[in-house]
């Protein structure tokens, strides 16, 4: 095998290597006293084994909805949810379970909701090995110490909740989580009950788990202390994922560390992408915008009847200064990038007919 034939075959392995969690097209509707809530209108997202993502967005976008759905307490209306392997839509009631208990772990915000309250730290890890069956008897205690350390809450072991603080709570309650080494930990709003030094010492608790563990984490967060420290953010909008920030860090030839964020639009499989609120406020961008296919970009414009008159008055004056200037109105000038206007009056511009006169052409005529 050439060496290019073996990247290509590594290229397609790695491809088929399913992700953690998958969702395509997700959609869950509530209906209450005959009002349809559409809390998930076709959201995509994919979380690679191993990795730690943020999920953010505004209160009542959908965050909670998918987490209840990905930890298999609720069942989505329609599309594509598969995590570690198991199918959210299609799973029976005794695989649901077996789900629950071994396949992922849960952190939910409030620090009573997570921990039993008349048990001590140990025991309500124990509790959770004895009802997952994944760890034999002999080596729960070993594995209960174990998990303490590692979420450095070693010295809560025989602690009840209400004798720890809301970070230790949290830290046990991860360690609850992962006791049956499940392979995806979810957490909705792990630290939104704590003061924002303890949030960051939570988040650090995490991130060892997925750092040591390898444990895929999934985080919904209000709180940008946690959200501007994990690698990659996902917003949610009005239940779809909207952008992704992406952070990396690159030390420069002097040493010295940068960190860099991008944001980028989340794109699905259809081409479909959600604008910035920003974006479409400040242009006024609403009902129809003219798309414009250009070499390295796509251009977005209003597509509003008022920008349309605007714009052949525009046309008209440039026509009268050119006829003025015995020059010929279409004679041809350089488009600056961006600034391209389409003749056909579609849509979508699939059309890419240019008419000549473009919104700047005024600026760059040159005076006799
Ligand atoms: N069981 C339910 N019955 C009816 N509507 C629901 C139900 N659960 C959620 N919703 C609605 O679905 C939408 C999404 O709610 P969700 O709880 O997922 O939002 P969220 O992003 O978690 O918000 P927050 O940041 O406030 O926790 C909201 O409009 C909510 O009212
Ligand atoms: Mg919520």
């Amino acid at each position: 095998m050439t060496d290019t034939t073996s990247m290509e075959t590594a290229v397609r392995a790695a491809e088929a290597v399913e992700p953690h969690i998958l969702c395509v097209d997700l959609v869950r509707i509530f209906t209450a006293q005959g009002v349809e809530v559409q809390a998930l209108q076709g959201l995509n997202l994919r979380v690679d084994e191993g990795e730690m993502v943020a999920l953010v967005g505004a209160s009542g976008s959908g965050k909670s909805t998918l987490m209840t759905i990905l930890s298999g307490l609720d069942t989505p209306t329609a599309g594509v949810a598969r995590v570690a392997g198991h199918d959210l839509l299609s799973m029976k009631r005794a695989e649901r379970v077996a789900y629950q208990r071994r396949s992922v772990g849960f952190v939910w915000q409030q620090t009573s909701r997570n921990l039993l309250p008349y048990y001590t730290a140990a025991e309500n890890i124990a509790m959770a090995m004895v009802v997952g069956r994944s760890v034999p008897a002999a080596k729960r205690q070993a594995k209960t110490i174990e998990l303490l350390d590692l979420l450095e809450v070693g010295d809560c072991r025989d602690r009840r909740p209400g004798e720890m603080s809301g970070g230790q709570q949290q830290r046990v309650a991860i360690a609850v989580a992962i006791a049956n080494s499940p392979a995806v930990l979810l957490a909705d709003e792990p630290t939104g009950e704590l003061d924002e030094a303890t949030s960051v010492e939570v988040l650090a608790a995490m991130e060892a788990v997925n750092r040591e563990r390898g444990v895929t984490i999934l985080i919904v967060t209000h709180d940008p202390a946690v959200s501007g420290q994990v690698r990659r953010t996902v917003q949610i909008r009005d239940g779809r994922t909207s952008t992704e920030v992406l952070r990396r860090s690159h030390v420069d030839e002097d040493g010295l560390e940068h960190h860099i964020a991008e944001e980028f639009a989340v794109l699905d499989r259809a081409g479909r992408m959600q604008l910035p609120a920003e974006f479409t406020n400040r242009l006024n961008l609403r009902d129809r915008v003219r798309l414009a296919l250009e070499p390295d970009h796509v251009g977005v414009w209003p597509g509003q009847r008022e920008r349309e008159a605007e714009r052949m008055a525009e046309q008209d004056a440039d026509a009268r200064a050119a006829q003025r200037h015995g020059r010929h109105s279409g004679a041809p000038q350089a488009a600056p990038a961006g600034t391209t206007e389409h003749s056909g009056n579609t849509e979508h511009s699939g059309n890419t007919e240019h008419s000549g006169n473009t919104e700047d052409s005024h600026s760059t005529e040159e005076t006799p």
